[in-house]
């Protein structure tokens, strides 16, 4: 059980939390959950892609960029984050001397798995001209080999802030870094690496699924192929995909991303129809890793304040400095 020596005191964060559930509509073990973070003074990060039921107790909800700074200003000493195992590790960085716990140390990522440091390095010892960008789906190893650090929602500023004198290295994410190229004009050596969930939609299936609702706009996520991006209305993270929602006027919309995204949707506008874009293949829009995590799960992760993440302060160090560059970059005017 709990150590409660282990636990500071903190001041009042003010979170911006969401379209919050009322208690009464809350389940039992959400409720314990709520309780368990009073006691803990702990606060709960996001994704918006987990299920219902963990957004519904979050403090915050948000997209990588957003959950970075949240992670970056919070007070707390108990960080507990509801995402896969990079972004537990990228608020460690950001909190060396807190606690930071996820609901299941073994919620990876695709894009992370496909970039080793050690490959990285190697790469990188081929040119002293490279400029390292890492999208924050990689692990805290990579992140220490990276000059600066960038997020979906981000991206576009990050590399436009880059060097012009330096050669660009875009890793893991080479569907994201190609929609960047595009936008900037900036040319990059790209890394070989996907999303396995994003790669699912097909030109085919997104043209068949507009068809079906001539009127409605369609809006992709950037790790989504070319073939899919170059169909949709509007292409951009999933926080950005919230904001272009309340704004349009169309009264359905096709969601080209993480089935988990369509729960934030809903809530923040009640009134839009959207239409999950489908994939070749049953069930491929959930991610394996997101939906690791449960409500049960968030519960014990509290409860015993494990599973936590460790790094060595080499790492811890090291990666701060790309993160903090791209926290300095994204809050330019
Ligand atoms: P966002 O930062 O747009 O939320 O993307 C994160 C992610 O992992 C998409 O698969
Ligand atoms: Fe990684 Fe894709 Fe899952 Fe996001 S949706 S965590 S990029 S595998």
């Amino acid at each position: 059980m709990i150590d409660l020596t282990e636990i500071q005191p903190r001041g009042v964060d003010r979170f911006e939390t969401r379209r919050p559930v009322p208690p009464a509509k809350l389940d039992a073990l959400s409720k314990e959950i709520l309780a368990l973070k009073k006691k803990l003074n702990a606060v709960i990060l996001a994704h918006n892609y987990q299920v219902p039921e963990i957004q519904d107790v979050a403090d915050f909800v948000g997209d990588s960029l957003g959950l970075s700074q949240q992670a970056a200003r919070t007070s707390a000493y108990i960080i507990v984050f509801c995402w896969v195992h990079f972004m537990a590790e990228t608020a460690k960085i950001l909190n060396p001397g807190k606690i930071v716990v996820l609901p299941d140390k073994d919620a990876g990522c695709s894009l992370e798995e496909s970039c080793p440091a050690p490959k990285l390095k190697a790469l990188q010892d081929t040119s002293p001209n490279f400029w390292t960008i890492a999208y924050i789906n990689c692990s805290a190893e990579v992140k220490a080999l990276s000059d600066v650090i960038c997020t979906s929602g981000n991206a576009v500023k990050i590399v436009n802030a880059a060097p012009k004198d330096r050669d660009l290295l875009f890793v893991p994410d080479e569907n994201l870094g190609a929609w960047v190229m595009e936008k900037t004009g900036r040319p990059m050596t790209l890394w070989r690496g996907n999303c396995y969930v994003h790669v699912e939609w097909t030109h085919a299936s997104i043209v068949r699924i507009r068809s079906q609702h001539p009127g409605a706009p369609l809006v992709a996520h950037p790790e989504c192929t070319r073939a899919v991006r170059m169909l949709a209305d509007e292409v951009c993270s999933t926080e950005k995909m919230v904001g272009y929602c309340r704004q349009s006027p169309a009264q359905a919309i096709i969601i080209a991303t993480e089935a988990g995204m369509l729960h934030r949707l809903k809530k923040e506008c009640p009134d839009k129809e959207f239409i999950p874009a489908p994939t070749d293949n049953c069930r491929c829009n959930e991610c394996r890793f997101m939906k690791l995590n449960t409500l049960e799960k968030l519960y014990d992760c509290m409860a015993n304040l494990a599973p936590r993440v460790e790094l060595s302060e080499a790492t811890l160090e090291r990666a701060r400095l790309p993160i903090e560059r791209m926290l300095e970059i994204s809050a330019r005017p």
